[in-house]
């Protein structure tokens, strides 16, 4: 057969697989049998291996090929379920543990519980008075999807515990996973054992997934009043005494050192084990410190998980694209060879930037190593020098943006040195290229959550001339969309049905989704409790008004310029006004319940045996709120070693209390 010949049966089986997909996940009326659709899938994965250079994102080898979220029933869940921040070599544990002991302004002895990474999927499970009575997906970690019956056919995980010690209200969280030879059995229809854990799982029939043998390991709690456990690896032992399955490696270590040996042996010795291993989890053992030392946006401070060393292997750069992010950052990308590294087949690996590409000496034709971590995205490490053509010429790295604009590179105050990446400079909409990320970023999960509208949504309908800015989301035209290819009746209401969810959404949310850069998930949230309600914000605005955010503790001359040139363009202005009378923006809602409602405090001087970043969060729980200049506004100045004698003299002034530190925490009992 020739290519065009093989590329048109393949697409012709992808299509195929789309349709009957759709039609049974999203229309719940298959009109083929469980075996025929199988058949279709074995096909397109047959084809793939043969030859390797076809490729779809509908592919089984790539997606799970459904939308399970429209099928299930959601949960939100009762405490979040977060992911880890990975470390790859002793200096990011090193990181790590500065980090912990920065935040505690003081370095203490700690006992790690260290449990293997299994590659599955986290699953959550809900016991009241001993009985399972609800078992959900991790979802986006906010919601997840209720999966009750289909977690109730695997037998490690008990229905009904009534060991007297069990907990009455309780979420046990753990990993579901496939043994690599049950796995072995599945692998034509999944790309890996991880995929093959997830598919079953989510399974409309719970039938379905009982035909597969899933397996339960529990590591940790969600919702749980706890009063007796002390440790982390004390709840370990709970778990199996209450008859769950735990890992038999799991262990106690102290020192970074004895980490960095039990990964290098583990990394070997986990090639013997039943199950897929990604790395070690390490979290800080003594739950009390776990307490003090909380959570950043999305992962635990007392916690990391410890890659092993990625995959990788060897392919030839076809081509070198620039991808222009959201805040212009231009990222080249190769196109390679399409290569299998441990299950997956990539096809494109990051260059990163351009001073990477100067360093490497990366050029159009090498061959190059290509590593890849878990969901880490693939990255070129090195040029086989040998394989280099004689005739290959250095690349020269764009000057313009693809969308015409001269590109700069910024210098930065601190470093004192040039950026390494090139960047479009941030014209609003203007660029093309950052435009569509921007609504990409817009309708992402921590910002408007319009699940309906996915990233590959946005580009047809940029390419259709639909949106062009984000308000144009919420005119769309859904007749003129049930008509295009792929939209049926029930994905148009779907569509319309998360889009009008959307428009209620909180302060800190909406300041985040409009992508400014420096303005991250935190800072938004910041901004959003000094400013209250957008109509207030938009007052900062006009007013010129930003330098006061100044006074926001953890908001710097960064965020502050960011903002300022944000805003200097009118189109950004006239952009948010216009979500505003579309959206219904809640103020920021206050935890009115605090022992330090309505204060506010600032810190001089250094604190004993805690860091600003944790007094000021202890101040946030209580609902108080932290300031960063002496003002009318302030009401305690808190005292540590060495305070600043002006500020000291300026409060005296204003008539503001000093407190000391062991005063402060006296108010909080
Ligand atoms: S603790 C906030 N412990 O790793 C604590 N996670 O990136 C997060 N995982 O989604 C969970 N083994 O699927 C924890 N012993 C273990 C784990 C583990 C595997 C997975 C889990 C989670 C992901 C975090």
């Amino acid at each position: 057969m020739k290519e065009s010949e093989i590329r048109n049966t393949y697409n012709k089986k992808i299509k195929e697989l789309k349709k009957h997909n759709k039609l049974y996940f999203e229309e719940s009326s298959p009109k083929i049998s469980d075996n025929e659709f199988d058949q279709i899938k074995k096909e397109i994965l047959n084809l793939e291996k043969k030859f390797p250079y076809l490729k779809d994102t509908s592919s089984p080898s790539v997606s799970l090929g459904y939308t399970p979220s429209k099928n299930f029933i959601k949960t939100e869940h009762r405490v979040k379920m977060l992911s880890l921040s990975n470390a790859f070599d002793i200096n990011d544990l090193e990181n790590f543990q500065k980090k912990i002991f920065n935040y505690l302004n003081k370095k203490i002895e700690f006992e790690y519980s260290v449990e293997p990474k299994i590659d599955g999927i986290s699953a959550s499970l809900t016991y009241k008075n001993g009985l399972l009575v609800m078992g959900a997906s991790r979802g986006d970690g906010t919601t997840g999807e209720v999966i009750t019956e289909n977690l109730k056919t695997i037998s490690d995980i008990p229905q009904k515990i009534s060991n007297k010690d069990f907990p009455k209200d309780i979420d046990i969280r753990g990993e579901v996973f496939i043994k690599k030879k049950d796995f072995s059995e599945l692998k034509n229809d999944f790309a890996n054992p991880r995929n093959a854990a997830s598919g079953s799982l989510r399974q409309k029939n719970p039938e379905e997934t009982k035909k597969i043998p899933l397996k339960f390991i529990a590591y940790t709690y969600g919702f749980f009043t706890n009063e007796k456990i002390k440790k982390q690896s004390e709840f370990l032992h709970s778990l199996k005494k209450w008859g769950f399955k735990t890992n038999e490696h799991n262990k106690v270590l102290k020192t970074i050192k004895s980490l960095e040996n039990f990964h290098k042996k583990f990394e070997n010795d986990r090639f013997d084990l039943e199950y897929d291993v990604d790395g070690l989890v390490y979290k800080i053992d003594s739950l009390e410190l776990q307490k003090r030392l909380g959570f950043t946006a999305n992962s635990p401070r007392w916690a990391i998980a410890h890659k092993f060393s990625a995959d990788s292997g060897y392919s030839q750069i076809t081509d070198i694209n620039i991808q222009v992010g959201r805040t212009g950052a231009l990222t080249p990308v190769a196109r390679i060879k399409p290569l299998n590294i441990g299950g997956v087949v990539v096809s494109n690996a990051t260059l990163h930037n351009e001073d990477e590409i100067i360093r490497k000496d990366i050029r159009l034709g090498d061959t190059v190593k290509v590593e890849r971590a878990g969901d880490v995205i693939p990255h070129v490490v090195l040029v086989d020098l040998k394989k280099r053509k004689k005739n290959s010429k250095k690349f020269i790295f764009p000057k313009k943006c693809p969308c015409g604009f001269d590109t700069i590179k910024e210098f930065n105050k601190v470093t004192k040195k040039y950026d390494a990446v090139r960047r479009c400079p941030d014209r609003g909409f203007d660029c093309e290229k950052i435009a569509v990320e921007k609504i990409k970023h817009f309708i992402s999960k921590e910002a408007l959550n319009i699940d309906g509208l996915g990233k590959k949504v946005v580009e047809k309908f940029w390419d259709l001339k639909l949106i062009r800015f984000p308000q144009d989301i919420f005119n769309l035209d859904y007749k003129q969309i049930s008509q295009l290819d792929g939209w049926g009746n029930l994905s148009v209401s779907n569509l319309k049905y998360s889009i009008d969810q959307s428009k209620k959404v909180s302060l800190d949310r909406f300041l985040y989704s409009l992508g400014i850069r420096h303005i991250g998930i935190e800072n938004a949230k910041l901004l959003a409790e000094y400013t209250k309600s957008i109509t207030n914000f938009l007052n900062f605005i006009q007013n010129k008004n930003l330098n006061e955010f100044l006074n926001i503790d953890g908001i710097g001359e960064t965020q502050i310029n960011s903002l300022k040139k944000f805003f200097e363009n009118k189109s950004n202005y006239r952009i948010i006004e216009k979500l505003s009378s579309l959206l219904n923006i809640s103020n920021l809602k206050i935890n009115k319940g605090g022992k330090l409602l309505n204060n506010t405090f600032m810190f001089t001087g250094k604190l004993i045996n805690m860091s600003r970043a944790e007094a000021k969060s202890l101040i946030e729980e209580n609902s108080g709120s932290v300031v960063s200049s002496v003002n009318k506004k302030l009401k305690y100045l808190i005292i540590g070693e060495k305070p600043t004698i002006r500020k000291v003299q300026q409060a005296k002034q204003f008539g503001i209390k000093i407190l000391s530190q062991k005063e402060w925490l006296n108010l909080l009992d």
